[in-house]
């Protein structure tokens, strides 16, 4: 037999053809995440120096186990972990880049705006943020969803949690965006230095929202925060700051993405997108279906601290692991037939918000906004439906969304 023979038709993916800088993954992830589940559920990916984990059972038990960290300080030189961590523009994103202790201890300092039932209490306000960013595009026979909707909706609800000024919402909205940027390890010149100066220029906002509430505090996060004390420790205008940096990093774009990728899904389903109208009670279980079936955020990673062996391949002290959330919501050992949609789908499982010490902060905010947002587009358009225009998703490694998404009313 020739070697070319033995070689298979279809190699595993590695490098880049795993990330959405190739336009193929960016497209439609699925069917190469399929792929290394089936042949190599446990991948080394030599190029970006990182295993690649793909199987739900084993993604889920790395989520939880505790000697996998997060802080790349941890991480050996040149794997990906490090790359993240030593980026010069990187910024610090506090907890969602710190292990316990100190995770555990900022952590909580910030949970108690996010429980189901202080949310829960935004409610009506994020309804009529809704209402007026719909009334402005009444009459439109066509409108971007992401421009109109879905990208100003979390930016705004997370502003006003924040007591921004709402005049100054256009630079917090351009800021914002930028933020996510920090988590792409590959990043041209040019973006570099744009993200470095946008960084500077909220940097400086946010220090003057704190001096200003540090002389008249407010009933906002920003005045919780500074008022906040733990056994005699108060938190520096320096960890404020990075703790509304990675509110903005880590909740806009998703929630942006998340009622995108509903929408997009839910009209390419016409069947369930029909059960959802005759039913409005199936909300909260369609967006639990969304999350799964088009994950906002598709992969996350964890540095290991202690050689270690998962599904039989050693894995080392030191080394990047990256753990594919996409794939393991679409395996088939988590849920039956993971590539339908189905909005009636019972107990749906799915590890976009992750699982453990670092379980997304924000899960109930962005699951209220988009149980909201998806309910009043379906009631105020009854005929609402794609254009036909090609799909742009965004380029950015770890999220999963579209720059544009046009739809005909
Ligand atoms: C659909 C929208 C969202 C998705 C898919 C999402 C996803 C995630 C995921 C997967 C993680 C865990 C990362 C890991 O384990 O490495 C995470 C963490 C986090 N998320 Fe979200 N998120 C969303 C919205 C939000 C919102 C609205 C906020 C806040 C306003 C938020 C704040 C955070 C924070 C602070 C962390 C870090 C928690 C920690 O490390 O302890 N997220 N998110």
């Amino acid at each position: 037999m020739s070697d070319e023979s033995r070689m298979p038709r279809d190699p595993v993916p590695t490098g880049v053809e795993l990330t959405p800088l190739d336009p193929a993954f960016r497209a439609n992830p699925y069917p190469v995440l399929a792929r290394l589940r089936a042949r190599e559920p446990v991948h080394y990916d030599d190029v970006i120096k990182r295993w690649v984990l793909t199987r739900g059972g084993d993604v889920e038990s790395l989520l939880r186990d505790r000697t996998m960290a997060k802080d790349g300080r941890k991480a050996n030189e040149g794997t990906y972990m490090r790359l993240i961590a030593s980026s010069p523009e990187g910024r610090d994103f506090g907890i969602l880049l710190l292990d316990p202790p100190e995770h555990t201890r900022l952590r909580s300092l910030v949970s108690k705006a996010f429980t189901p039932r202080a949310v829960e209490r935004l409610a009506p306000r994020i309804r009529e943020i809704i209402d007026e960013l719909l009334a402005a595009v009444a009459g439109r026979d066509c409108f971007d969803l992401i421009e109109a909707l879905a990208g100003p909706l979390p930016v705004i609800v997370i502003a006003e949690m924040l007591g921004i000024d709402p005049t100054d919402r256009a630079d917090f909205k351009r800021w914002s965006e930028a933020t996510a940027m920090g988590f792409n390890p590959m990043l041209t010149d040019d973006q570099r230095a744009a993200l470095a100066r946008q960084n500077a220029e909220l940097d400086a906002y946010l220090e003057r929202v704190i001096a200003e509430r540090r002389a008249r505090p407010g009933s906002d996060l920003v005045s919780a925060l500074i008022a906040v004390e733990e056994a005699g420790h108060q938190l520096s205008d320096g960890e404020i700051v990075t703790m509304c940096v990675l509110l903005l990093a880590a909740g806009n774009v998703t929630t942006t993405d998340l009622i995108g990728n509903g929408v997009w899904t839910l009209l390419r389903h016409p069947d369930e997108l029909r059960k959802l109208r005759q039913d409005p009670s199936l909300i909260d279980n369609a967006v639990e279906e969304i999350l799964r079936f088009e994950s906002p955020v598709v992969e996350t990673a964890r540095i290991a601290t202690e050689d270690m062996a998962v599904g039989g391949c050693p894995i080392r002290r030191g080394e990047s692991v990256l753990l594919s959330l996409a794939a393991a919501n679409r395996d088939a050992d988590v849920c039956p037939e993971p590539d339908r949609f189905d909005v009636t789908r019972p107990n749906v499982q799915h590890y976009s918000f992750g699982a453990g010490v670092h379980f997304c902060l924000g899960a109930p905010l962005a699951r209220l906004e988009a149980r909201l947002a998806i309910a009043a587009l379906l009631e105020r358009f009854p005929n609402l439906r794609l254009a036909d225009e090609p799909l742009e998703w965004r380029a950015v490694p770890a999220f999963r969304g579209l720059a544009r998404l046009s739809v005909l009313v």
